[in-house]
């Protein structure tokens, strides 16, 4: 029994240094067994810090900095591409709502690199026409959206966006290849590409109407 009582007190004595507290100021055991990355070789934003001669952890930039965000010409102003801002989210800030215009202006030169951009990034697997019969469905790629679809031409441009930038059921976002611009830009073109499908004999200059009635 003596012995059992010595050994029992080693034991308690023994638990609570390895798993009791280290104090009341913390909740981690006293003796690290995982260490968990609780200590970690790493400035901390803001912190004084020894590393750099000026002692601070953050540093100013370094002169010829380039910005990483640049504010977006919107028909509405120049618009900084923050997290919320819809021009980057293609949704109505505070909803969820989809934004039903493109919110650049839509001219000549927007279109042009719009078509550039899918021809690039699209294309493959949406094809030129953009009716889902690109390049890969040779390979193999058999459920491609064809963007002639009702429900596409129906879509609000900002859903469009929102599909290229975060993807879609099978297809993967482009946010981290295509900038924002550029995304917009191929909105515009996938519009452009339905209106071409839409498009009547009524639609051409009264001209040439007759050209292509023959
Ligand atoms: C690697 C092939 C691939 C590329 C590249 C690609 N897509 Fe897709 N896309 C798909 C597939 C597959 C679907 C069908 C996804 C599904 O329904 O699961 C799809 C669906 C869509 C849809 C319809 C989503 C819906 O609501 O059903 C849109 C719009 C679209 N793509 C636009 C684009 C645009 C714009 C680009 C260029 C930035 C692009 N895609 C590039 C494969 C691709």
């Amino acid at each position: 029994m003596r012995y059992f009582l010595t050994i029992f007190a080693i034991v308690v004595v023994l638990v609570v240094a390895i798993a009791g507290t280290r104090g009341s100021k913390s909740r981690r055991s006293p003796i690290e067994i995982f260490p968990d990355m609780v200590r970690q070789p790493k400035l901390r934003p803001q912190a004084p810090d020894g590393f750099f001669a000026n002692g601070r952890s953050s540093q100013p930039n370094v002169p010829g900095t380039v910005m990483r965000s640049t504010p977006i010409q919107t028909a509405a102003g120049a618009v900084y591409p923050y997290e919320d801002a819809p021009v980057n989210t293609g949704r109505i800030t505070g909803t969820t709502n989809f934004v039903e215009l493109n919110p650049l202006v839509v001219d000549l030169e927007l279109l042009q690199r719009g078509r550039q951009r899918y021809t690039i990034n699209c294309a493959p697997c949406h094809g030129g026409l953009g009716d889902g019969n690109g390049i890969t469905k040779k390979y193999g790629m058999a459920v491609v959206g064809n963007l002639h679809d009702k429900r596409m031409v129906m879509m609000p441009d900002g859903e469009i966006f929102n599909t290229l930038s975060y993807g879609k059921g099978l297809m993967q976002g482009y946010a981290g290849q295509i900038d924002v611009r550029d995304r917009w830009a191929i909105v515009a073109y996938v519009r452009a590409l339905q209106l071409a499908q839409l498009g009547t004999t009524n639609d051409v200059p009264a001209s040439e109407q007759a050209a292509l009635r023959k």
